[in-house]
């Protein structure tokens, strides 16, 4: 992609509406712009930034067996009434009313949906187990929207749905979400921490929610000093045992805000670390809840009945790329993790206009794009200076400076975003390394 023509409306200032940094840089780096309170308009940068992270919960997801689908966004008050949540919901919901005068909602999460297909189509035990997922906006009408994407009313989330014949089953299923979930923010550059949830109304500990670490997280969470230990979560992580790997995360404290326990930290001593934490995503094992109050049921291998057990697995992906940020930024701007990175390669042409570095830009991004290698070209006339600020800005991983000097001389300069190293090598060893 050619800067020249790329819609990316980069800020100098810091916009005053801002109140923690990723909202700051999100606006600064041109990736969003807000529609009204909490609802958000996702530019070309952050779009591609938002595809990244869907894709990586759609591969772990499908990893373990899950099946995309798509519910719409639009759901009939009806089926709420069925679960009884339609006037439990309260003000967070957002009703419609159709042309019909049919009450309709924007749905802020999707038990109820699911449901009703699932028990229209599955009779019997013989078609269970069943994951199912999609990967749709949300509308919740938060008191306080804030923090950008972080706290937003309209959000994009994973949501899956698993059906199970028993609770044998149904654990061992919410095993495979908390692997998956480890997996995934990990592939993000991310180390998420599993705290046991407010279990709910069917009591239980098969309730987790998942946080990163960062200042500015809206809950305050205490967890064992193993959590931030990099050895120790490997270790566990080689382990292909599923119940192995959840108890050796699960037996360690680890506690959000309302779940905290004084006695249990006091015998941590030195090993408790407080800090502050942002929920990316909340698994969860709710039984029979669902599947009893709509009559979600099949045939047993006995002939009898069964209610099926039901769990839900959220990730919040919006969310998670403002919580990338907060992970990974110094004062210059973003530094995106490879994976999720809009572009692998910033190039910049120091000095549009001069024949001899437009050649050597244009022919090092040639054949960084023939490499398949994602590449924004900073082909724009404009101080050098400037051009570095706005890379910093954007926080692409790597990038490639092309100037009059490097060129007579033949080489090119390759800077990593993350530590700031700079080296001097010839277009060719660029090439290999970057495509490699
Ligand atoms: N208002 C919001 N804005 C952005 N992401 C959200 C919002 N609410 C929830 N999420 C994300 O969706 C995930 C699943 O939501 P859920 O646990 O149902 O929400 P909550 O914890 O707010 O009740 C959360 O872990 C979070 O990452
Ligand atoms: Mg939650």
């Amino acid at each position: 992609m050619r800067r020249s023509r790329y819609f990316l409306p980069t800020l100098k200032e810091n916009p005053a509406e801002a109140q923690i940094v990723s909202h700051r840089l999100m606006l600064r780096a041109g990736m969003v712009r807000q529609s009204s309170a909490g609802i958000y308009s996702w530019l070309p940068m952050g779009f591609k930034v938002l595809k990244k992270i869907e894709q990586i919960v759609r591969e772990e997801q499908d990893a373990i067996g899950a099946q995309e689908m798509l519910m719409p966004t639009i759901q009939p008050a009806d089926l709420w009434r069925e679960s009884g949540r339609y006037d439990a919901y309260g003000p967070e919901m957002l009703r419609i009313t159709d042309r019909h005068d049919r009450d309709m909602l924007y749905g802020p999460t999707n038990e109820e949906q699911i449901t009703e297909i699932f028990r229209d189509s599955v009779k019997s035990y013989r078609d269970l187990p069943k994951n199912l997922y999609h990967i749709q906006w949300k509308f919740r009408d938060e008191v306080r929207p804030r923090f950008g994407v972080m706290r937003g009313r309209e959000f994009l989330m994973k949501d899956a749905y698993s059906f199970d014949l028993d609770f044998e089953a149904a654990k061992q299923t919410y095993n495979k979400q908390f692997i998956a979930y480890l997996k995934t923010y990990a592939r993000m550059g991310l180390k998420a921490i599993p705290m046991k949830a407010a279990s709910g109304p069917i009591g239980g500990d098969m309730s987790h929610e998942f946080l990163i670490l960062a200042d500015t997280g809206e809950s305050e969470i205490a967890c064992h000093r193993d959590f931030l230990d990099n050895k120790w979560l490997e270790n566990i992580a080689a382990n292909s045992d599923l119940q192995t790997v959840v108890n050796a995360f699960t037996e360690k404290y680890a506690a959000t805000d309302d779940e905290r326990d004084e006695g249990a930290e006091k015998a941590l001593g030195k090993d408790l670390v407080v800090a502050r934490g942002i929920e990316v995503g909340h698994i969860f094992y709710f039984g029979t809840k669902y599947s009893e109050a709509m009559n979600a049921i099949v045939t047993g291998p006995d002939g009898n009945d069964v209610s099926v057990e039901m769990g839900s697995y959220g990730i919040g992906v919006s969310r998670l790329v403002g919580g990338i940020i907060e992970a990974s930024h110094d004062d210059d701007g973003i530094i995106w993790p490879e994976a999720v990175a809009p572009f692998k390669v910033g190039l910049i042409n120091l000095k549009t206009g001069d024949d001899a570095c437009d050649t050597a830009a244009e022919d090092f991004y040639q054949k960084l794009q023939a490499a398949n290698v994602e590449v924004l070209m900073d082909d724009r006339e404009g101080r050098a200076g400037a051009k570095f600020a706005d890379m910093d800005l954007i926080g692409l991983p790597w990038q490639v400076i092309i100037g009059p000097k490097g060129v007579d001389k033949g080489i090119v300069e390759l800077k990593n975003r993350a530590t700031g190293e700079r080296e001097d090598v010839s277009p060719e060893d660029a090439l290999s390394r970057l495509a490699g």
